[in-house]
């Protein structure tokens, strides 16, 4: 048994906010915003909405893509940095009482690369014949623990939300091709949330996003670059095969970067950044569902996807459109 992507779907909030409105916040401007990300608007959700409200839109919009009723799924997995609660319950448990069904559900913490990990375990559930159809999601209100009055960090990111639904098929050429994930605990606080755990809790103010923006950038280029490399040299493919490079949508400049090192033309790079900034584990499938919906990503497309977030954690997978 194989693992296929099934369908796509996603959600972001009404509200945005743009480069002009951040001017009037922190002492930045839209010209560098432009010039070092690529970002010109985010979206941001209300006082009152939470990750588990975006995620179950996004599920929502995954199952109607894929004709398929919530009670067809078996198990559901979250990938979130800004989880509704501390600790517990998990948004995935929040989402499936949404959605109306009682199933296995999990959250998983991999900052930015979330929804790559949530791929491979979704994968490797089917593939070990354990379940049939798995609903992921990354979904983040980062809104909610940016430090507004920062602005190296509060420029940078935006709410949304991205599901997917991975399916089990008997057709190899349907079937998601490869993954790679890894992570290194050594750059543990170059993107940080000191405050939002145990260790210093209610000890220290720093409870906001923390990033150590220009290490982290050089760090995501060399690590992507190798990541993806492997990938495709392990699958005797190159950069020629790829119909759509599909990265997490942090800087444009990280993505040229690793484009360019694998030969992916720019007219195969699918580029959100400019609308939505970082959102996270929610970016990638943010990211597939606008192609799809503007009939850019067809059926059969091969795919070729890259993350990198706090941990650091990163990782690529290669995929068709199915
Ligand atoms: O998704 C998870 C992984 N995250 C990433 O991969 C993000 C990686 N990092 C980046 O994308 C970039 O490093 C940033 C966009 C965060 C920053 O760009 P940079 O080219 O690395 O700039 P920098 O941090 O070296 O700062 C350059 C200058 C500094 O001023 P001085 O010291 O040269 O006078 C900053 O204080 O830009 C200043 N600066 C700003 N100026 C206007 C920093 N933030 C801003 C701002 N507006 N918002």
């Amino acid at each position: 048994m194989y693992a296929k992507l099934k369908s796509i779907g996603a959600y972001v909030p009404d509200k945005i906010l743009t480069n002009k409105d951040l001017e009037k916040i922190v002492d930045t401007n839209d010209e560098w915003i432009t010039k070092r990300t690529g970002i010109k608007t985010r979206h941001i959700v209300e006082d009152n909405e939470v990750t588990s409200d975006l995620a179950y839109m996004a599920a929502l919009n995954a199952l109607e893509n894929a004709e398929m009723s919530a009670e067809e799924i078996d198990m559901i997995i979250v990938a979130t940095i800004t989880p509704d609660y501390f600790a517990m319950p998990s948004t995935a448990c929040i989402v499936a009482q949404k959605l109306g069904i009682v199933r296995p559900a999990v959250d998983i913490s991999a900052a930015c690369t979330g929804f790559i990990y949530t791929l491979a375990q979704a994968k490797a559930f089917i593939e070990s014949n354990m379940y049939k159809n798995i609903l992921i999601i990354g979904a983040e209100t980062l809104s909610k623990i940016i430090n507004w009055k920062d602005r190296t960090t509060c420029v940078l990111f935006g709410d949304g939300a991205g599901a997917a639904i991975i399916s089990a098929t008997s057709n190899k050429d349907e079937a998601i091709i490869d993954i790679d994930i890894n992570a290194d605990g050594k750059y543990s606080d170059f993107l940080i949330t000191p405050g939002r755990g145990v260790k210093y809790g209610c000890e220290t103010n720093r409870t906001w996003l923390e990033m150590k923006g220009n290490e982290t950038f050089k760090v995501a280029v060399k690590t992507l670059s190798k990541s993806v490399t492997d990938i495709l040299k392990r699958n005797n493919l190159t950069g020629e095969n790829i119909d759509w490079f599909v990265p997490h949508q942090a800087n444009y400049r990280i993505i040229d970067a690793v484009a360019k090192t694998v030969q992916i033309p720019k007219e195969k790079c699918v580029l959100t950044v400019q609308k939505y900034g970082n959102t996270s584990s929610a970016s990638i499938p943010m990211a597939i569902n606008e192609m799809v919906q503007k009939g850019k990503i067809k059926k059969g497309d091969l795919m070729l996807l890259d993350a990198f977030g706090g941990g650091f954690t990163w990782g690529s997978a290669l995929l068709p459109f199915y």
